[in-house]
């Protein structure tokens, strides 16, 4: 359930990524890029439903989206993938999970959640980077609990390891990237990877 976005401009974008010395704002602006491309291969199979209109001419049957959706940002790195689902999709549900890595063992901690409805909806979950899964499977394991039903995972750049876990967790759950890197570092770093994706959004 792995899909590579397959796109010249995904990989153009992604090298300026990683590149060390992309400053914040550039950074800001290529991740929003990226999402976008990412926002429309995750969201290429919504259902459509008919929807009867008048054109200036005559009545016209044409499609609209069928169900609602909702875009879930794994806090803080996630932020920055958030406005291209809010651009594209002005009804959509947005919520909340926090999540820290620890730096020495490398496992997410939970700081906040806040949620909307998630039944009837298609539940995206958004984060940059996924590295060892943790923080993903803890993801969707809040948002099953929360009674979503159809989930998909949107990241920027993934490792083997992060998509293997997540795939054990959660088999049925899509996984759309942009990047499936080599392998994670000592430090559970994804190489060759952009560093740390929050620090280099926020300028921290
Ligand atoms: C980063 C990233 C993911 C997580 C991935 O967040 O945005 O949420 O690490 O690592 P994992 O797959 O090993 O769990 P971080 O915990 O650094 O927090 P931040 O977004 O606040 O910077
Ligand atoms: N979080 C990041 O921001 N980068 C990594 O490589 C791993 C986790």
């Amino acid at each position: 359930m792995l899909h590579l976005l397959n796109h010249p401009l995904g990989a153009h974008i992604l090298t300026h990524l990683r590149d060390r010395t992309t400053k914040p704002a550039t950074f800001r602006t290529l991740a929003y890029q990226v999402s976008l491309l990412l926002a429309l291969e995750a969201t290429r199979d919504l259902a459509t439903r008919d929807h009867l209109i008048d054109t200036p001419l005559e009545a016209s049957i044409g499609r609209v989206l069928a169900r609602p959706l909702a875009v879930v940002p794994i806090l803080r790195a996630g932020l920055g993938m958030v406005q291209p689902f809010t651009d594209l999709f002005p009804n959509v549900s947005v919520g909340y999970v926090g999540l820290e890595r620890d730096h020495v063992t490398a496992v997410a901690r939970s700081y906040y959640q806040k949620l909307p409805p998630l039944a009837g909806k298609r539940v995206i979950v958004v984060d940059p980077m996924l590295a060892t899964g943790g923080s993903a499977v803890q993801a969707l394991d809040v948002l099953r609990a929360e009674g979503a039903e159809e989930l998909v995972l949107v990241c920027i750049v993934s490792s083997p390891e992060g998509v293997r876990t997540v795939e054990a967790a959660h088999p049925s759950v899509p996984i759309f990237t942009a990047a499936l890197d080599r392998e994670l570092n000592a430090k559970k770093y994804i190489v060759p990877g952009l560093g740390d994706f929050g620090d280099r959004l926020y300028g921290t």
